[in-house]
């Protein structure tokens, strides 16, 4: 290699570019170290999502989540405030919520009692004549706050650093993809109930880079395109078209025709003629609100959407939300969402959630054949002494990016790179 991209052969990435070779060091994947130092570079800096909107419309909602290995309530508190609060007692740490899910007022801690408000606020502690008069008069018992919360469309993201780059420049170019999935909904998207939770015997950036891999589709996932086609459930132009992209920051999409049917707005024959006239009128006021020319592209592409460094947002035969936390170098745990249309017809409803389960769910025909490439790649890397590097070259030699290539990844890698051997170098 004539050129390596922070000047060592044992560095993360080795890039050679007029070889049109981009390689990865497997020591990324496995190593302790490594993931201590992503934790603090990359974790507690970047922008998180943490939920959608629609999970705490109403004043007391609640969920709670694990990010970055913080456990975390996001709530909507009696004023209509929306809150990220650290799941700890400021007594002596229990959770105060141990709830995925609800709707409520206050938040009694289990242990001694304590009592917080929706909004964080100590408001009761039994005994409280044996605390000195001005006990908490500073607000330090209250629950803690993640300061920095931000929304971007109803998407809410924390950030545990204290950089001053703002949500909306973070997620930069990322914004024109998240703007063709939400556009889909006339009256606004919802989380629809329920999360599928599973875990993975694989690092999580092989999670990352399969969330956005079009190369995979057709082998590792035979049996889903088989089905398709067996069924009748191939729309016209098949899979194709599109390309790969780089975002900026990190962030990476592929988009392209895909064979599967789509809500918002690809009909195949399995759907009969009922829906396939509720799909041209979906269309047709996609084109009124939109133009023609966009309108196709919202309904005709699917498109798989990263944004740095753990969100997908994959709008295909449904739309998933995903996140991925590592647990270890070879662990981590997949949360995932359905979104939908608010006004979205029943039958339609029914359709997306299907695909939600069939193919996306961790029982259903894609999954379980990612999960079972990611853990073969995960065990692979105990050869790492004698084969050192991932080669995720695909696409060097050309000027446009297919959507099987993968100029999609090398953006995710460049940036991790970047974070990890700036944070190095401040450290
Ligand atoms: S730990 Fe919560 S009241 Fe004691
Ligand atoms: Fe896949």
């Amino acid at each position: 290699m004539s050129q390596t991209s922070n000047g060592t052969a044992d560095g993360y990435l080795m890039i050679d570019e007029a070889a049109g070779l981009f390689r990865v060091n497997r020591k990324s994947f496995v190593d302790d170290a490594v993931l201590a130092a992503e934790q603090r570079r990359i974790f507690d800096r970047c922008w998180l999502y943490v939920g959608h909107e629609s999970e705490i419309a109403k004043k007391g909602d609640f969920v709670t989540r694990n990010i970055a290995g913080r456990n975390l309530i996001f709530n909507r508190d009696r004023g209509g405030k929306v809150n990220v609060f650290y799941n700890t007692c400021t007594h002596r740490g229990a959770f105060v919520c141990r709830e995925d899910q609800g709707n409520s007022r206050r938040f009694q801690c289990f242990y001694h009692g304590w009592v917080f408000s929706d909004e964080g606020d100590l408001v009761e502690v039994p005994g409280r004549d044996s605390y000195c008069a001005h006990f908490n008069e500073d607000g330090s018992s209250n629950l803690a706050r993640v300061e920095r919360l931000d929304a971007y469309r109803g998407l809410y993201f924390i950030n545990f650093g204290d950089e001053p780059t703002s949500l909306e420049d973070y997620l930069g170019g990322a914004r024109e993809y998240i703007d063709l999935v939400l556009d889909q909904a006339e009256t606004g998207m919802e989380i629809v109930g329920g999360t599928q939770q599973y875990g993975v015997n694989a690092n999580w950036k092989l999670m990352t880079e399969n969330s956005i891999d079009g190369y995979h589709a057709a082998t590792t996932h035979a049996t889903y395109m088989d089905y398709l086609v067996n069924a009748g459930a191939i729309a016209q132009g098949g899979m194709g078209g599109g390309g790969g992209r780089q975002l900026g920051n990190g962030h990476a999409v592929i988009e392209y025709y895909s064979p599967w049917g789509r809500p918002v707005a690809q009909w195949v024959p399995p759907w009969g003629e009922e829906a396939k006239r509720d799909i041209e009128d979906i269309k047709a006021r996609l084109r009124a609100r939109f133009g023609d020319e966009k309108a196709e592209r919202m309904a005709t592409l699917s498109r798989n959407l990263l944004i740095f460094p753990n969100l997908v947002i994959n709008d295909v035969m449904a739309i998933t939300v995903r996140t991925f936390y590592p647990v270890s170098p070879g662990r981590m745990n997949v949360s995932a969402w359905a979104l939908a249309p608010k006004e979205e017809n029943a039958a339609f409803r029914e359709r997306r959630l299907v695909s939600f389960l069939e193919f996306l769910g961790p029982g259903g025909l894609a999954t379980p054949d990612d999960v079972e490439a990611l853990e073969m790649c995960q065990r692979g890397y105990k050869n790492m002494e004698a084969v050192a590097w991932n080669d995720i070259s695909k696409g060097m030699a050309s000027e446009q990016s297919g959507t099987n290539d993968e100029i999609q990844m090398r953006a995710f890698w460049r940036q991790w790179n970047a974070l990890m051997t700036a944070g190095e170098a401040a450290e």
